[in-house]
């Protein structure tokens, strides 16, 4: 597979053309940003860990009958991926209150759902990324119904197989943002990355934050909550051979 020109470069990533038209590589960068980018940082090693996890976890997923785009790790930081028309939504799927929704309804952080509650927000960066609903997305023409159902249907069901995944690495999946792609045949397929970017995962014993939310809140110890994170999958997978 011969790396070709680079199309993108993202707040986390770089994408890369490759001579198959249906393929990409993308690469994992180090960078982290928070607030639409207004805070910005370095996460040492983030790049090399989110690029293991998230292929793990969309192995693990396609196992469970997710489709994904992931196709081949290259090395630490790159990966083939198939190439998507994203669909402009963030797909947050929440268990336990936390961040956005405890800010927007007046919660404390912390209160467990008795079932998992699915929202949208319409990726877009001049707009600060807003909620939108099932319809709005509609009538924008970002979605269709159908592709709506079944994004909402992947995203529960990665919301159940990773619950008990991580629950067995004794950490508690408290929420996480999914994006989705189409391909050019249309088939929807979930795309960009499951790290801990892109989730929170608290520590069940001690609630520990185990995820970016150490850099957005300036907790400290972000490198170490990367490294045990992800210290922690790799010795359950580990187990499982
Ligand atoms: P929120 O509570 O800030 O809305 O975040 C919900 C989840 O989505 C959380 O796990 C972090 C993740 N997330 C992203 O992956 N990218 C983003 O830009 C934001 C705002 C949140």
């Amino acid at each position: 597979m011969k790396q070709r020109e680079q199309l993108y470069e993202g707040k986390a990533k770089k994408v890369y053309a490759t001579d198959d038209p249906e393929l990409l590589i993308v690469s994992y960068k180090d960078d982290a940003t928070a607030f639409n980018g207004a805070k910005r940082g370095t996460i040492e090693g983030k790049g090399v860990i989110n690029n293991r996890m998230s292929n793990i976890l969309m192995r693990y997923l396609q196992t469970k009958g997710v489709a994904t785009h992931f196709v081949e790790e290259l090395n630490d930081r790159d990966t083939i991926v198939k190439k998507v028309a994203i669909v402009p939504l963030e797909v947050i799927v929440r268990n336990i209150s936390a961040g956005s929704f405890a800010k927007r309804y007046g919660v404390e952080e912390g209160i467990v759902f008795d079932a998992p509650t699915v929202e949208f927000s319409y990726k877009n960066d001049d707009l600060g990324d807003p909620l939108i609903n099932d319809d709005h997305a509609i009538a924008l023409k970002l979605a269709t119904a159908g592709e709506i159902k079944q994004i909402k249907e992947y995203a529960l069901t990665v919301n159940r197989e990773l619950q008990k995944l991580w629950s067995e690495c004794g950490v508690t999946l408290v929420d996480f943002k999914l994006e989705f792609g189409r391909l050019a045949d249309g088939t929807i397929v979930l795309a960009d990355e499951i790290s801990p970017d892109t989730c929170r995962l608290w520590d069940s014993a001690t609630k520990e934050k185990l995820d970016k939310d150490r850099f957005r809140r300036d907790l400290g110890g972000v490198e170490d909550a990367y490294r045990t994170i992800m210290g922690r999958l790799e010795q359950y997978m580990e187990q499982q051979k």
